[in-house]
């Protein structure tokens, strides 16, 4: 089973090399066999390695219908979700959504009272309608938000016509969302209870949202499928998920704590920042794991760029790569020619984009910056699915290889249990108490500067 993504290693040596890699071949084994024996931590949280068995072809066509529904009988649907229950879809959206990117908007993944009041602005005359995703149903941030964006749409359009328009993706029998949308008759959607939100994309989590964006998601599930199918190779030489999580370990161990996740094209930035999740949530555990950060390039070359190149060398580069499909935009020839770029002239926008990332590439090399690409041969929804499929099976691997859970994320409680605590929130007495004390008693440490 091919997959059209490829490696590219070149620059990883001297601190990796592929002979180096394939030496782990048995601890790759053998957590290869933790992790399809279901005997491995975070075990109950592994729907998401068969995307055919977590999405059936008649929920994806569920999904289609009702995306189509709501596309004729909206402008724009806000999708409504934080963290997991969210990032895959807008960076699907994103990246490939074209032109309709502009009728998928987001909320819920953030508090900010001047982001909701522009929101409500901006779609004041629009026809709107609502995809509430969150698998407890509780969550504060998009609870919040929906609550706002729910009466806003109620009062527009009346409380039944609102019903219509609203579709919830939640747990399949509890929380408080569920809840409402049985009782508010909203059209419904399941996450899967074997499936944690940060790998929940190629459900319906993400799949309604892509869909609404006028995605092929049944190409993109094919594409997953297939990815998943190839990744059940053990063999390094093979499986290039397990490669590239080997590779991120060798060079943690070499003291690499930080991985910069670095792409030309600006439409990945979302693709980054559902990786930082992916890995960031996964991975960073009892004082372990790489720090995921990002940038975007030819931008950031002109900010992190002198960081990566002569920082200090505690970083490791991947690209993402793209090597054609890209609209045709033709540089012009000037005859003043006053700003001496005739040399360009006649040459695309991509040729000296990817020129771009080829200089960038070998100078951080040069640099001494390890680094590697993943090859995408265009950006559609094929290598889309397969390019998110690798990523969540790599992390798997990664966070075994690391002897971690990389299916829990217990450190995300800490915040939320201080900020219900400070709020207010029934349950939360004892801790109110003690937190306002201890916040008033270090009142006295605001410097004032006047
Ligand atoms: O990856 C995760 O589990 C988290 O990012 C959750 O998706 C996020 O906190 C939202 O949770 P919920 O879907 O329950 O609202």
């Amino acid at each position: 089973m091919s997959i059209p993504l490829s490696l590219d290693v070149k620059y990883l040596a001297p601190e990796v090399t592929p002979d180096e890699v394939y030496a782990w071949q048995s601890f790759v084994d053998f957590c290869h066999e933790k992790l399809h024996g279901h005997t491995g931590a975070g075990s109950d949280f592994l729907g998401w390695m068969d995307p055919s068995a977590m999405i059936p072809t008649e929920e994806v066509d569920r999904i289609a219908k009702t995306a189509q529904e709501l596309r004729a009988n909206s402008d724009i649907l806000i999708v409504i979700g934080i963290g997991g229950s969210y990032l895959g879809a807008r960076a699907v959206v994103e990246a490939i959504g074209g032109a309709e990117r502009s009728r998928v908007l987001f909320a819920g993944q953030n508090i900010s009272a001047e982001y909701h009041k522009e929101l409500l602005e901006c779609i004041e005359n629009k026809r709107v309608a609502i995809n509430m995703i969150s698998k407890s149903g509780t969550t504060t941030e998009p609870a919040v938000a929906f609550r706002i964006l729910r009466s806003w749409l109620e009062e527009k359009v009346g409380a039944e016509a609102a019903s219509k328009l609203i579709v919830a993706t939640t747990d399949a029998s509890k929380g408080a969302l569920r809840q409402l949308a049985d009782e508010q008759n909203y059209t419904t959607f399941v996450v899967p209870d074997d499936v944690g939100g940060r790998f929940s994309v190629l459900s319906a989590v993400g799949l309604l949202p892509i869909a609404y964006a006028g995605i092929d998601i049944k190409k993109l599930v094919a594409a997953a499928q297939a990815c998943s199918e190839a990744c059940m190779e053990t063999d390094l030489k093979k499986n290039p998920a397990y490669f590239y999580a080997v590779v991120r370990n060798m060079l943690y161990k070499k003291g690499k704590d930080i991985e910069v996740l670095a792409s030309f094209e600006p439409r990945l930035h979302y693709i980054a920042e559902w990786w930082k999740q992916l890995y960031g949530e996964s991975e960073a555990k009892e004082n372990m794991g790489i720090f995921p950060a990002a940038v975007d390039f030819t931008s950031d070359l002109h900010s992190m760029g002198q960081l990566i190149q002569q920082g200090k060398r505690n970083m490791f580069e991947t690209f993402v790569e793209i090597t054609g499909g890209e609209p045709e935009v033709v540089i012009p020839k000037d005859p003043a020619n006053l700003d001496g770029l005739n040399f360009l002239a006649g040459k695309t926008l991509f040729e000296v984009n990817h020129e771009a990332f080829r200089a960038t590439a070998l100078a951080h090399r040069e640099g001494n910056m390890p680094n590697m690409s993943i090859k995408l041969g265009r950006l559609d929804a094929e290598t889309m699915g397969a390019m998110l499929y690798f990523f969540e099976k790599a992390c798997a691997m990664s966070g075994y290889l690391l002897h971690v859970n990389p299916f829990n994320q217990p450190g995300v409680e800490a915040y939320k249990k201080h900020m219900f605590a400070l709020l207010g929130k029934p349950g939360f007495e004892k801790e109110t108490k003690e937190l306002r004390e201890l916040i008033s008693g270090t009142e006295g440490q605001e410097i004032s500067f006047d």
